[in-house]
């Protein structure tokens, strides 16, 4: 008998721990995992390296053009344990964590150009399933018939805290404060852009994780995931 490998999405709103648990999930089943949130962030470091996001200007025109030339993919790092991300063969990995390119990603994530490429690369990454995706847009628009979509949430104030012990632990210069202001910014950016706004898929499961640990998250998730592939190999 043959046995099937399924595709999970898990989307919501941003550092819920969604790539943690993607990734450990992933491991576990030995799926191939996709962070899609790093393909955007991707998109917009290149538009700041080369000039097109500045504070109040946005030459989206010019980062349109450039999008056919733009050659992105990933590459297990055995010592990172996951899939480092490639901008035409440079890894990008540490650069696309920093603040300043979190606060202009939803800029770039609304621009459908940008959506239409990462959207199609993504799928096909999918193609052959076996893949644990996480981002936004996941169980609704790229992988609508996922067999499990997991859709994760807490607080705003939760949220930051958790990004912000990240972020001070990376050695990173920030404040609490800021760090909320992103993520209560990009809450609101992402909900409310014209295209693939983030919600919840109507049949994605939710799991409000303010008060769990990454373990009891992940527990949770795996339980899912078995059922998940039990069903479609019986
Ligand atoms: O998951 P993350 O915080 O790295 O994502 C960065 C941004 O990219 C986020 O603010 C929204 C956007 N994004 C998106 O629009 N669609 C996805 N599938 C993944 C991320």
């Amino acid at each position: 008998m043959t046995y099937h490998k399924i595709t999970i999405a898990i989307d919501g709103f941003s550092s819920t721990g969604k790539s943690t648990v993607a990734k450990q999930l992933a491991k576990e089943l030995s799926y191939v995992y996709v962070d899609t949130g790093a393909m955007y962030r991707a998109i917009t470091l290149y538009a700041m390296r080369k000039g097109y996001i500045l504070k109040d200007t946005f030459n989206v025109k010019s980062l349109i053009q450039d999008l056919p030339s733009l050659n992105l993919k990933f590459i297990f790092d055995e010592k990172l344990g996951f899939a480092a991300i490639y901008l035409n063969d440079e890894n990008i990995e540490d650069e696309i964590r920093t603040l300043e390119v979190s606060n202009y990603v939803s800029r770039v994530a609304a621009i459908s150009e940008v959506r239409e490429k990462l959207v199609a690369q993504q799928q096909e990454m999918g193609l052959e399933k076996g893949v644990v995706m996480d981002g936004r847009d996941i169980g609704t628009v790229v992988f609508p018939n996922a067999e499990l979509k997991i859709f994760m949430t807490a607080t705003a104030e939760e949220r930051a805290q958790r990004r912000f012990k990240e972020m001070k632990e990376k050695g990173q210069d920030v404040n609490y404060e800021e760090v909320l202001k992103n993520v209560t910014d990009r809450d609101h950016l992402d909900t409310t852009r014209k295209d693939s706004p983030l919600v919840k898929a109507e049949d994605a499961i939710e799991i409000d994780n303010s008060a769990w640990n990454i373990e009891k998250q992940f527990q949770k998730v795996l339980q899912l995931a078995k059922a998940a592939i039990d069903t479609v190999n019986h």
